[in-house]
């Protein structure tokens, strides 16, 4: 049998093979073979490089080439097998193989171990390919669309969850789904045809169930939450003031009862949003513990029942930028004067970086040389003492501006300030009032609460140094 295997396909593969489209696939495949492997030990012994676009050269375009190689060899074998056959020059034996010849055994055993190096590349390769289509570097890095999301994401809470944690669900059919959406996205890169800004939300987002809960335990009970704002004035001062705010998070408490604003949504609230980012939001069911259900409707809707996305209330509708934290120019200002990086005791810093935070710039590369400058020729001609004494601050705030407007502003995007809305609180946006503004109502003439208190109890609402932080110890 060996004996017949030899003559009808080892002889007959050998003599076709010696083609110029078959060599070449060969060497295309060693080439490449040899140095995605070199890669990897260096990779192995050295020091891991996180360049996204190395990542495309050897995980993806090296590979391809060297399956491309491999793919040319049966098609050279095809070609010239066609070739001679139209010229009847096909010969009635081929060449003859003889074992006994040391240099073509030789030759055999080399073949052998090529097969098996291949194929052995060939299944690191796509393992590792693979493994690196689902790193945050593939998915954030290499392709500049991903850019303000990747940027958001690096100073959020979840800089080490890996994007398709979140964005990918388990098993083959959801990561066959992503591989399909990925192309078609490469696609609209490729010929320009993206969205921008990437439209929020993300419909095919998996239910928070599935992703946050493999985390996060909903039920733990997190009671009351201090939390502390400072927000600065337009004066010349910057005067700062701070709102003291304790929210009531609650649970599932020991004894089972489920409170607070984590304990009462999750699970049996249903709503109709009528606008594509889930703004607006005029009709909420609620199912209660008896097994009824109480509509809560805009008054505007007149009894009807709205046309729109119908959705069961989850995580992401308060958390919506958990990963990805956009915010308001007045906000990334506040907390920038409180952290530091732009001094509060620069006269009218507040006033005049809002003001070139939010001024028109072609890009951020503009940005970057544009908002130091005029802030440096803004202290020069309005107050030269401050550029005297204080050169260094107003560096270090120009700085600090430019790390601001870098985090929020895409303009290639077209992602602007508040461009995407963070559905948590309300002060910037609707957010919890989409339901809570006191307008959605029952038929028995309940409505869903808009009682500051039902939320949190305000300690202090902007108050210069409150009472109450140094009662804590806060200050
Ligand atoms: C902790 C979970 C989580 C991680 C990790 C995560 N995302 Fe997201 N992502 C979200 C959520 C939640 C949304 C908003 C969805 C919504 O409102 O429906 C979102 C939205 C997006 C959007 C849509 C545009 C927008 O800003 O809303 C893009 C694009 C995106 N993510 C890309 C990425 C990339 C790239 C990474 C990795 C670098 C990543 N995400 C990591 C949870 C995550
Ligand atoms: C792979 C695990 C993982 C997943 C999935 C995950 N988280 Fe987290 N999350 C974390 C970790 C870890 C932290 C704490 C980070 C820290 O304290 O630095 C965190 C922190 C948070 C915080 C507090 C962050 C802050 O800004 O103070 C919120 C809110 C949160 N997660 C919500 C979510 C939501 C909503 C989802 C689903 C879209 C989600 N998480 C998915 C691991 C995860
Ligand atoms: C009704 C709105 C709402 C829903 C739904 C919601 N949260 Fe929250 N969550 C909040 C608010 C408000 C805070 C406090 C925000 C802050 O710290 O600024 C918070 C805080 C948190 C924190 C930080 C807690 C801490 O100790 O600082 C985590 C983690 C979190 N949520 C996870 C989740 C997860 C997971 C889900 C879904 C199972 C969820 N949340 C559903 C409103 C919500
Ligand atoms: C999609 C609509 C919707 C959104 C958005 C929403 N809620 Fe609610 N919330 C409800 C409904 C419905 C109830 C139940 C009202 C009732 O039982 O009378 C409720 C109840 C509550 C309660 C308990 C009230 C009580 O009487 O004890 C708190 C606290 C609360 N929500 C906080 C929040 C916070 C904080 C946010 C924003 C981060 C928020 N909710 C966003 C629909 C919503
Ligand atoms: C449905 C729940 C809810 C109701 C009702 C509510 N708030 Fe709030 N409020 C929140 C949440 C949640 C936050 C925290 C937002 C965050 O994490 O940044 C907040 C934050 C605040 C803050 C500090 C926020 C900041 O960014 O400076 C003030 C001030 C405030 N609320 C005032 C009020 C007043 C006044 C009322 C009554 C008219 C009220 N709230 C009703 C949920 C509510």
């Amino acid at each position: 049998m060996f004996q017949k295997f030899r003559e009808g396909w080892v002889r007959p593969a050998l003599f076709f093979g010696n083609n110029p489209i078959s060599l070449a696939g060969g060497a295309i495949t060693t080439a490449s073979g040899v140095t995605m492997i070199a890669y990897w030990l260096v990779e192995i012994f050295g020091r891991p490089n996180d360049n996204p676009y190395l990542g495309i050269i050897f995980f993806l375009l090296l590979p391809g080439l060297f399956i491309a190689g491999l793919a040319l060899i049966p098609i050279g074998v095809w070609v010239r097998r066609r070739k001679l056959q139209k010229a009847g020059q096909i010969p009635a034996e081929f060449p003859k193989i003889d074992l006994n010849d040391r240099i073509f055994r030789h030759g055999l055993d080399i073949v052998l171990v090529a097969t098996i190096m291949n194929l052995l590349v060939v299944s690191v390769a796509s393992y590792r390919g693979a493994a690196y289509m689902d790193s945050p570097q593939f998915c954030g890095q290499s392709c500049h669309v991903m850019h303000p999301e990747y940027t958001a994401y690096k100073i959020a809470a979840h800089s080490h969850v890996d994007c398709v944690a979140c964005h990918i669900g388990s098993g083959a059919a959801s990561y066959f789904a992503a591989k399909v959406n990925g192309t078609k996205q490469i696609l609209e890169v490729t010929f320009d045809r993206y969205p921008t800004p990437i439209p929020s939300p993300v419909e095919s987002l998996r239910p928070a169930r599935y992703i946050c809960e493999g985390c996060h335990t909903p039920a733990r009970f997190v009671g009351e939450k201090l939390l502390v704002k400072s927000s600065f004035a337009d004066d010349e001062k910057n005067t700062e003031t701070q709102t003291v705010v304790v929210l009531h998070l609650g649970g599932l408490d020991g004894l089972s009862h489920l409170t607070g604003i984590h304990g009462v949504h999750l699970g049996h609230i249903e709503y109709i949003a009528t606008d594509p980012t889930r703004t607006t939001i005029p009709w909420v069911q609620k199912r209660n513990a008896d097994g009824s259900e109480t509509v809560y409707a805009a008054s505007a809707l007149n009894g009807a029942t709205p046309q729109g996305e119908r959705r069961v209330m989850d995580c992401i509708d308060c958390h919506n930028r958990a990963a990805h934290p956009f915010v308001t120019a007045e906000e990334a200002l506040n907390q920038a004067m409180a952290d530091g990086p732009v001094s509060p005791e620069l006269p009218w810093i507040h006033k005049e970086g809002l003001v070139l935070l939010k001024a028109t710039y072609a890009s951020q590369v503009e940005a970057r040389t544009r908002i130091p400058a005029q802030l440096e020729a803004f202290y020069r001609s309005e107050h030269p003492e401050v550029m005297a004494t204080q050169a260094n601050l107003v560096k270090r705030a120009g700085d600090g501006l430019v790390t601001l407007y870098s985090q929020n502003v895409f303009p290639f995007m077209k992602l602007t300030w508040g461009t995407h809305p963070n559905h948590i609180g309300h002060m910037s946006y609707p957010g919890c009032f989409r339901c809570h503004d006191g307008d959605h109502m029952a038929k028995d003439g309940s409505a869903i609460p808009q009682d500051c208190s039902v939320c949190h109890n305000l300690l202090a609402v902007d108050e210069s140094k409150p009472k109450v932080l140094s009662d804590l110890g806060i200050q």
